[in-house]
């Protein structure tokens, strides 16, 4: 008898299950009434008076650990098939989430697109500048206050190497090897040396546009930022320039386009007056020809440049710059149905 409960021990010990009716195939076998349990009390009666001590305890302790045992394996098996119940079989095996463009990329290829479609082509140009590119060739005086530390990032002070300040310099790039017909488009990432805030930054991006071939006059230039205007804001965008000044045209204007909110009634984000600038442009000055090897009496041409987080702040009412380039998903996933 004792050579069986040891036995039984052994067996009990060792059980598996991993459903919950198998584990109740065990609680029947070893804890039912008709049970091997059961039978060993049954037998119980035939054990010698002085054995009966001994056997009892053996018994009691295999009664217990068949019970703790076979409650263990209930609980397993039963989170067991929590689980397996939020099991979703038709899902890929790899969970791979696409990410999204970038909201400035996505402007950016927008930008791009309209100007290709009207023939202009992509040029970029370095991000670390030499002062010739970006200042001195584009008709900056000696003592632009642009050209001052305040403005500008110097990486090396003699010679000037700086981190560009506007993308006009690719429009040198482009110029110094190539004789016109010039039409290019170039977008790129700019520096300035300004304290960040939710309205400047010190870096941000722009595109720049130039056309430079002969008879190019200011009619062209309308007419090509309406159409981009157009393209960009809707058919029923409207435009209009101002007299303003840059050191690399003349004449000089900065464009409004009418609100792309209240189309021109007044609303808070025109601040009433139906007008928002998007960008500046003008005849390219005779002076930044002749320093970029284009003979001046021969050609003329147009140039234009734009923020481009400006023009996806006025697309997606983004209030804060700083959000561009905090990589916060919550802000990027947003853009998930403009890629
Ligand atoms: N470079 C100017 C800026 O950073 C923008 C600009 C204005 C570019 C007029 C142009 C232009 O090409 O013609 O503010």
């Amino acid at each position: 008898m004792l050579e069986k409960i040891k036995q039984l021990l052994e067996e009990v010990n060792s059980l598996q299950a991993v459903s919950p009716e198998q584990v109740e195939a065990l609680r029947i076998k070893y804890l039912s009434k008709k049970g091997e349990i059961s039978k060993l009390m049954d037998e119980f009666r035939n054990v010698p008076a002085e054995m009966k001590k001994e056997v009892g305890m053996r018994i009691n302790e295999l009664k217990n650990t068949a019970t703790e045992r076979i409650n263990q394996l209930k609980s397993s098996a039963a989170a067991k098939e929590t689980i397996a119940d939020d099991l979703d079989l038709t899902r890929t095996a790899y969970p791979i989430p696409l990410g999204t463009r970038h909201p400035l990329t996505i402007v950016k290829n927008e930008i791009v697109d309209i100007f290709s479609r009207l023939g202009f082509t992509l040029a970029e140009g370095p991000e670390v500048e030499d002062d010739w590119h970006v200042y001195s060739s584009m008709n900056f005086a000696d003592d632009h206050p642009a050209r001052d530390m305040q403005d500008t990032f110097f990486v090396e002070a003699h010679p000037d190497i700086i981190l560009r300040s506007h993308t006009s310099s690719v429009q040198a790039r482009v110029m110094e090897r190539t004789q016109p017909p010039i039409r290019v488009i170039c977008p790129g990432r700019v520096y300035r040396n300004e304290a960040i805030s939710a309205r400047a930054h010190c870096f941000f991006h722009q595109v720049e546009g130039l056309y430079i071939d002969k008879n190019v006059s200011f009619r062209d230039l309308k007419q090509v930022l309406l159409l981009f205007a157009q393209e960009m804001f809707g058919p029923d965008t409207k435009i209009r320039m101002r007299p303003s000044y840059f050191p690399f045209t003349e004449p000089s204007a900065e464009m409004d386009v009418s609100c792309t909110i209240c189309g021109g009634k007044g609303c808070s984000l025109c601040k009433g007056a139906g007008w928002l600038e998007i960008l500046g442009c003008g005849m390219v000055d005779p002076a930044v020809l002749e320093a970029n090897g284009i003979d001046s009496t021969v050609y003329s041409g147009y140039a234009f440049g734009m923020g481009i987080e400006r023009i996806a702040n006025l697309k997606y009412q983004v209030k804060d710059l700083r959000m561009f380039s905090e990589n916060d998903v919550r802000f990027l996933e947003e853009f998930t149905a403009a890629n």
